[in-house]
């Protein structure tokens, strides 16, 4: 029994939407939260253009192309993770790749209860209290309020994803024959480790842009103004 040839469809299917289209996704989402550092009116820009696009194409958009995949790569994801593999616990891996290999699984499951939380207080929670809740103050005032915990877990989030892409991007590549040779697959191991710090910091600086005060040149001088004639009464004898 185990994972043999009656699974190998639904396999293939799941390393293919980890691939595509759910980490071209976050890819691109990433980048467009880190619209996050140019100020709010640019980031609410970006969520105002999906708010255009007509609700119903949205919706089929986002279950088809979207929510099926990542329903599906997370079930099954969490399946094969509960089955015990035979060849990694009978040490027919080094051990440095079946830690990695585990870490890749662990991933995946801290990584689907924060998507549910993630996509309940984003997409979810729009939709019912309107987009203002998922605009740039609301992003700036959830990560700084609360100590900075939701701040962190983000952080964690973002550096258990990249992980869990990289390594995955190395792992497809070798079950999809893309990398043979050792030689392609060590190369393959370098780009993925280059990838993973490149994705974790698009990540770190798109939740570091919502965390400055949103300040325009004349509030900053009306604040001054106002601080000034304060001081007056106080410092005059
Ligand atoms: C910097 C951290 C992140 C921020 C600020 C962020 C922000 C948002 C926002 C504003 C939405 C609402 C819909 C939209 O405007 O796109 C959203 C939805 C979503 N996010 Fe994130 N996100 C972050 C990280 C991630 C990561 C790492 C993933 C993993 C793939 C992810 C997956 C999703 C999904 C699946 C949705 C629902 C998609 C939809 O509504 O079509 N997010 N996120
Ligand atoms: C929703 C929670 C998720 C779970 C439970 C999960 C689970 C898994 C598991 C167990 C594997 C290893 C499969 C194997 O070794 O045969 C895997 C592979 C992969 N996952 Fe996920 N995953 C999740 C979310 C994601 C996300 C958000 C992305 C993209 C950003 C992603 C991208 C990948 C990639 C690229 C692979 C490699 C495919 C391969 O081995 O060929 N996964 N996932």
């Amino acid at each position: 029994m185990g994972f043999g040839r009656e699974n190998f469809f639904w396999h293939k299917l799941h390393s293919l939407t980890g691939v595509i289209p759910i980490g071209f996704y976050m890819i691109q989402h990433l980048t467009l939260n880190s619209f996050s550092l140019a100020g709010p009116s640019k980031f609410n820009g970006v969520i105002g253009f999906f708010e255009s696009v007509p609700k119903h194409l949205l919706l089929v958009l986002e279950i088809g192309l979207l929510g099926l995949p990542i329903l599906f790569h997370g079930i099954y994801g969490l399946f094969i993770t509960s089955r015990a593999d035979l060849d990694v616990a009978k040490g027919a891996y080094p051990w440095r790749e079946s830690r990695m290999f585990w870490l890749q699984r662990w991933t995946g499951v801290g990584l689907f209860l924060l998507l549910i939380l993630h996509v309940a207080t984003t997409t979810v929670n729009a939709k019912i209290n309107g987009p203002q809740v998922i605009e740039w103050q609301a992003w700036h005032d959830k990560l700084t309020s609360f100590g900075y915990v939701i701040l962190i877990v983000y952080m964690i989030g973002i550096v258990a994803a990249a992980y869990h892409l990289c390594y995955g991007l190395w792992n497809f590549c070798i079950r999809w024959g893309i990398t043979v040779s050792g030689h392609s697959q060590r190369a393959m191991q370098k780009f993925s480790a280059f990838a993973f710090v490149a994705v974790t910091l698009l990540g770190w600086i798109a939740l570091f842009g919502f965390l400055k005060e949103p300040s325009t040149g004349s509030d900053d001088g009306e604040a001054v103004q106002v601080r000034r004639e304060l001081a007056v009464p106080i410092s005059s004898p």
